[in-house]
C-alpha cells in the first residue's frame, strides 16, 4: 500500500518531511516524478490535482483533500465517481479561520484602516466610535467554520446570524435558512461574510442584487463584505461598482477568480478592500498530515472515514 501526495503549488519536500514525520511507516509518493509503480496506490491528498491525474491511479480507495473545501478536486471531470472523498475538519484549521474572521470584523468596526491612514499623515482626530451590539454580521456558511466564527463573534457582543441550507441551533445566534430566509438574513446584515464552500448554488452569490438587500441600517450606513470562502462567490465588479457607488462601505477578499489575483485587477488599489492571498485559514503541514495518516489507519482497519463529501451537495 502506497499514499500519494499530488500537490503542484505547495512545498513538496515540507509536506513530505511532515508526513515521515507522524507516519513513519507509511510509503510516501509525489505526483508527478516519486510516483512508482502507480498500482500501489489506495490513498492520495490532494490540492489543486491537475485534471485526470486522479483517474490515472487505478486502485486508490480514498482522496483526500488537504483542506477544508473540495472544489479543486470535484472539477475534475474525469474523477472517478465511487471513491470516496474526505476533507479536513480541524481544530487548527478552523481556528485559524476564526482569527481571520474576527480580525477583519474588528478591523472594520474599530475602522483600523482609517486610524492608520489618519497616523500616515500625522492626523489626532478621535472620531466617535460604536459599540459592538451596535453591528449585525451575517454569517452564510454555518458549517464547521461558520459556527466557530459565529460563537466568537457572539461572545465579542456582535449581533450574529447565520444562513445555511438547513437551520442550526446556537444560543445567542439567529438562524435563517434556505433561498426562502435569505433576503430577511440579508436585511438585518451589516457585515456580510462569505464562509460557504464552492458549488454550483453559490457561486456569484455576492452580488449587485444580493448588496442591495443588505441593512443600511448600521453604524456606517452602508454595508460590508468579507469573502472567506471562495472566490468564485463574489462577482468582483459588483463589489467594485457598489463601493464606488456608496452601497457598500467596505470589502474583505481573501479569496478570487482567479488566484493569484492579476497585479491588473482594480482590487489591488481600491481604497476601500483589504486584500488577503488565500491565508485566511492555511493548513499546517504536521497538523493536517497526522489528520489524513489517522483517516488512513481508520479505513485500513474497518472503521468509518471522518468528514466524508457528500457527492451530491459538493461539499
Ligand atoms: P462545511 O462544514 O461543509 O460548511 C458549509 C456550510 O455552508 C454549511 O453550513 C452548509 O449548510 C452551507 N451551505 C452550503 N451550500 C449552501 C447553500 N446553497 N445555501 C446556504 N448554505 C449553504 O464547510 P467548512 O469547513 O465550514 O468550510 C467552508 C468553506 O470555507 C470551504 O468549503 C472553503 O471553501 C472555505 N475555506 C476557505 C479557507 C481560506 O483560507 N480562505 C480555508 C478553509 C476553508 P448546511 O449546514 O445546511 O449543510
Ligand atoms: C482552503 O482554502 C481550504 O479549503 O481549506
Amino acid at each position: 500500500m502506497a499514499f500519494l501526495f499530488i500537490l503542484p503549488t505547495w512545498p513538496i519536500d515540507v509536506w513530505t518531511a511532515a508526513m515521515r514525520k507522524v507516519a513513519p511507516d507509511l510509503d510516501v509518493r509525489v505526483w508527478p516524478d516519486r510516483i512508482g509503480n502507480v498500482e500501489d496506490i489506495e490513498y492520495c491528498a490532494a490540492w489543486l490535482p491537475p485534471p485526470g491525474v486522479v483517474k490515472s491511479l487505478p486502485n486508490l480507495k480514498v482522496i483526500m483533500s488537504l483542506g477544508a473545501g473540495v472544489d479543486a478536486i470535484l472539477k475534475d471531470p474525469t474523477l472517478p465517481g465511487n471513491v470516496p472523498i474526505v476533507r479536513v475538519n480541524d481544530p487548527d484549521l478552523t481556528g485559524r479561520m476564526t482569527e481571520y474572521i474576527v480580525l477583519h470584523v474588528l478591523m472594520h468596526h474599530r475602522q483600523q484602516r482609517r486610524l492608520d491612514e489618519n497616523q500616515r499623515k500625522k492626523i489626532w482626530d478621535s472620531f466617535p466610535t460604536h459599540a459592538a451590539r451596535d453591528l449585525s454580521v451575517g454569517i452564510m456558511g454555518m458549517g464547521v467554520m461558520g459556527a466557530d466564527s459565529a460563537v466568537r463573534l457572539r461572545d465579542l457582543g456582535f449581533r450574529v446570524a447565520g444562513w445555511s441550507r438547513s437551520p442550526k441551533t446556537i444560543p445567542g445566534v439567529e438562524s435563517f435558512a434556505g433561498e426562502a430566509e435569505f433576503d430577511a438574513f440579508l436585511a438585518r446584515t451589516d457585515v456580510l461574510i462569505s464562509l460557504l464552500p464552492a458549488t454550483p448554488d453559490t457561486d456569484g452569490i455576492i452580488n449587485r442584487g444580493t448588496i442591495a438587500k443588505l441593512s443600511r441600517n448600521g453604524p456606517f450606513g452602508a454595508p460590508i463584505v468579507i469573502n472567506a470562502g471562495r472566490g468564485r462567490q463574489h462577482v468582483a465588479e459588483d463589489i467594485l461598482a457598489a463601493l464606488d457607488s456608496g452601497e457598500l462601505h467596505a470589502a474583505t477578499l481573501d479569496v478570487f477568480t482567479p488566484e493569484p489575483l492579476p497585479p491588473e485587477s482594480p482590487l489591488w488599489t481600491h481604497p476601500k478592500v483589504t486584500i488577503t492571498p488565500h491565508c485566511a485559514a492555511d493548513s499546517d503541514p504536521e497538523t493536517i498530515c497526522a489528520y489524513v495518516a489517522g483517516n488512513i489507519r481508520k479505513h485500513q482497519s474497518g472503521e468509518a472515514l471522518d468528514n466524508l463529501v457528500d457527492m451530491s451537495r459538493g461539499y
